[in-house]
């Protein structure tokens, strides 16, 4: 596969989120925090859009990997850079089109999922790897790794740690190849993600 890792435009966001849809439609911790079958891959593509939007519309970063230059998305990761300043404007917009996604029934999973993340996440500045996906067919073909190489390379130069939750030991595995650490877990609904840091470069 001839991996291309570029920025998205808002006109990719449909796109992005349909990816991270497609991608962690069967993660068990997502779908501790965000169950129910209806509709399914519909709602999470809604839900990862409004995510990709509302990183952009902030400041932060949504990279996608591509097979050739002008090819198919096969990838997505979302970065959010220490200094994001999540607008509330640009959180407000995406209210109704979030609680409809998620569906009023399961909010209650939902916001648990987030205050149990939110609790853990570093009190010191940092990068925040939110989401990273590969498409199930390119998966173990070096688009997770494209991904992660490119932005870790931009922040390497600004000296600061970077975050994230794995949701799965295989993806730690790759996690701890680019220099990430595991300092500990967050367990929902009989799911277990571990948090791990990278220090600074
Ligand atoms: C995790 C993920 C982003 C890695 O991207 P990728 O393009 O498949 O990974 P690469 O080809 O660059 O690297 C391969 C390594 O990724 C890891 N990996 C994790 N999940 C994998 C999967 N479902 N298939 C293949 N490799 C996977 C393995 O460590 C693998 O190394 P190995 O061959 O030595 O076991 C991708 O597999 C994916 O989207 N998986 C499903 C969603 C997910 O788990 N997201 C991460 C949540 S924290």
């Amino acid at each position: 596969m001839d991996v291309h890792v570029a920025g998205a435009r808002p006109q990719d966001v449909p796109t992005a989120g349909r990816v991270l849809a497609d991608a962690l439609r069967d993660d068990a911790v997502m779908r501790a925090m965000l169950p129910g079958d209806t509709d399914r891959p519909a709602r999470l593509s809604r839900i990862y859009a409004a995510v990709a939007r509302m990183t952009l519309a902030s400041g932060g970063v949504v990279d996608l990997a591509r097979d050739g230059a002008a090819g198919p998305v096969v990838g997505v990761a979302v970065w959010e850079p220490p200094d994001l300043a999540l607008g509330r404007w640009a959180q407000l917009r995406e209210v109704p089109t979030l609680v409809a996604a998620v569906g009023v029934r399961h909010l209650p999973a939902a916001l648990r999922g987030l205050r149990a993340f939110a609790a853990q996440r570093p009190r010191y500045p940092h990068w925040f790897l939110a989401y990273v996906a590969a498409a199930p067919a390119a998966r173990g073909h070096g688009v997770g790794s494209a991904l992660l190489a490119h932005r870790l390379a931009a922040v390497d130069g600004t000296g600061m740690p970077v975050y994230l939750e794995a949701t799965t030991g295989a993806s730690s595995r790759l996690y701890e190849r680019f220099g990430f650490r595991p300092t500990g877990t967050i367990e929902l609904g009989g799911a277990t993600a571990t948090t791990m840091v990278r220090p600074p470069a």
